[in-house]
């Protein structure tokens, strides 16, 4: 069957199973078990790539491109994003603590997240992280007295908000002023704290970053954050003479989960923003600024599929018919949470037609635990056929709960035709091992 499939990394082989990074995910399924998260390193490496190189193109010296470690974080990853020299975003002292085993340094990390605890942000400093983004007031009072205590001064960005709308879902549209992250450029709250950060003797100051959203399809939106934030550059520079060195234009290209959506050409998209920003660094007579920028969703998310086996195929004559599987919310909330599309197939029967319309739903004690709705996969869909979800690589294993009870899966690595195991699956005793 000649199919067009989301991602190029997908295929189907001469015995009619889905392929994954060019490996039978059959043979997948039954060599590690099910549910089984699996990565395509090879592809989250070039997807590194493509950010690295259009920001050697386009950006001066000093810009770079920091992977959003929420997307998907885990020990491997930050070994790879480091062999591929890719700076990181973390969000907590666990995913801090994640880099740190795996052996990244922590200067080329930064610190985000609008409430970072006492705690978070002595741990941080403790640990050398190379720069903070900070949210609000309260924080800064923080960095700077914990900076103060360890002897340094600390790189800070501020994290403001542009006041834009993406047209994403609602809960994760983040550049707008009512937001609950950042500080909003249009109530002057931001020059406020721009000022307020200057005064700050343990603080260096380095620039100023905004995010506006995720999984963003919307034309020119990262343009129009950079030209507001350049435009506030200039603002500053007039009012106090402070000119940001650093702008970082936070994450959210989005991706490819169903055919219907788009496709984000990632290098002529940043080859636009930097037409954007020089312009606009022109107009405001303030210097070209490093570029940072933070894809998450966009690094991971097409290197990843995951694998379930299938239980009950319950059809309901004149109603909906269900293929239950051994995951569900539990590796993959994300249905749940904003009811997204996924591309499913039951990967052993790719060749043959496709005419059982049915939800993919999980096992856990919840109307609501779907992966899918509507997918036609093969009428004789049954008890052990190998179901597949693709482009599960961002926001699956590092949104995965332990609900009902229920383990978390495996990650298989998969790389030039070769596969390892980069997490290992959940036991009964781990599930156990926190209580007294
Ligand atoms: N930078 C900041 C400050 C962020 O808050 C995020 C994502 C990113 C970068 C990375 O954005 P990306 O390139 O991945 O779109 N759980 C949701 C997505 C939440 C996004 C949170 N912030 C989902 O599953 O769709």
């Amino acid at each position: 069957m000649n199919e067009n499939f989301v991602c190029k990394n997908i295929g189907v082989n001469e015995e009619g199973h889905l392929t994954f990074a060019g490996q039978d995910t059959v043979s997948l399924a039954k060599e590690y078990g099910t549910p089984l998260y699996l990565m395509d390193e090879d592809r989250i490496r070039e997807n590194m790539r493509v950010y690295k190189k259009a920001f050697a193109e386009n950006f001066p010296e000093g810009s770079e491109p920091l992977f959003a470690s929420k997307a998907c974080s885990f020990a491997q990853v930050y070994r790879i994003a480091l062999e591929e020299g890719m700076g990181i975003d973390v969000v907590s002292s666990g995913e801090i603590y994640t880099a740190m085993k795996a052996g990244y340094p922590l200067s080329n990390a930064h610190f985000h997240g609008n409430n970072k605890t006492d705690e978070d942000i002595a741990f941080a400093i403790r640990n050398g992280i190379g720069f903070f983004v900070s949210d609000n007031r309260e924080e800064l009072d923080v960095i700077d007295r914990e900076a103060q205590k360890a002897g340094i001064r600390q790189k800070v960005l501020l994290r403001l908000t542009p006041g834009i709308d993406t047209h994403t879902y609602e809960k994760i549209n983040t550049g707008l002023v009512d937001s609950k992250f950042g500080t909003a450029i249009e109530t002057g709250q931001a020059e406020e704290i721009v000022k307020y950060a200057l005064t700050k003797e343990n603080i260096e100051l380095k620039g100023y970053h905004c995010h506006v959203g995720s999984q963003v399809f919307a034309e020119d939106v990262f343009e129009e954050a950079a030209l507001i934030m350049i435009r506030f550059i200039g603002h500053m520079k007039d009012v106090c003479g402070y000119t940001a060195e650093y702008l970082d234009l936070g994450g959210g290209y989005g991706v490819r989960y169903v055919a219907g959506d788009g496709y984000i050409n990632i290098a002529e998209k940043i080859r636009s923003v930097a037409e954007t920003v020089a312009k606009a660094s022109a107009e405001a007579g303030v210097p070209f600024p490093k570029i940072l920028m933070e894809p998450g969703r966009s690094i991971v998310a097409d290197a990843g599929m995951t694998l379930y086996t299938a239980g009950s195929v319950k059809r309901i004559p004149g109603y909906k018919n269900y293929v239950s599987i051994d995951g569900g919310m539990t590796d993959n909330p994300r249905f749940a949470l904003y009811g997204s599309k996924y591309t499913c197939y039951n990967a052993g029967k790719m060749n043959e037609e496709r005419t059982l319309n049915a939800s993919l739903v999980g096992r856990c004690c919840e109307s609501g635990d779907i992966i899918a709705e509507k997918i036609d996969f093969a009428q004789s869909t049954c008890r052990g056929d190998v179901m597949a979800v693709c482009t599960t690589g961002a926001y699956n294993y590092s949104m995965a709960s332990n609900y009902n009870r229920v383990a978390r899966p495996a990650m298989v690595m998969l790389k030039g035709g070769e596969s390892y195991i980069a997490i290992r699956r959940e036991t009964l005793d781990d599930l156990v091992n926190l209580d007294i």
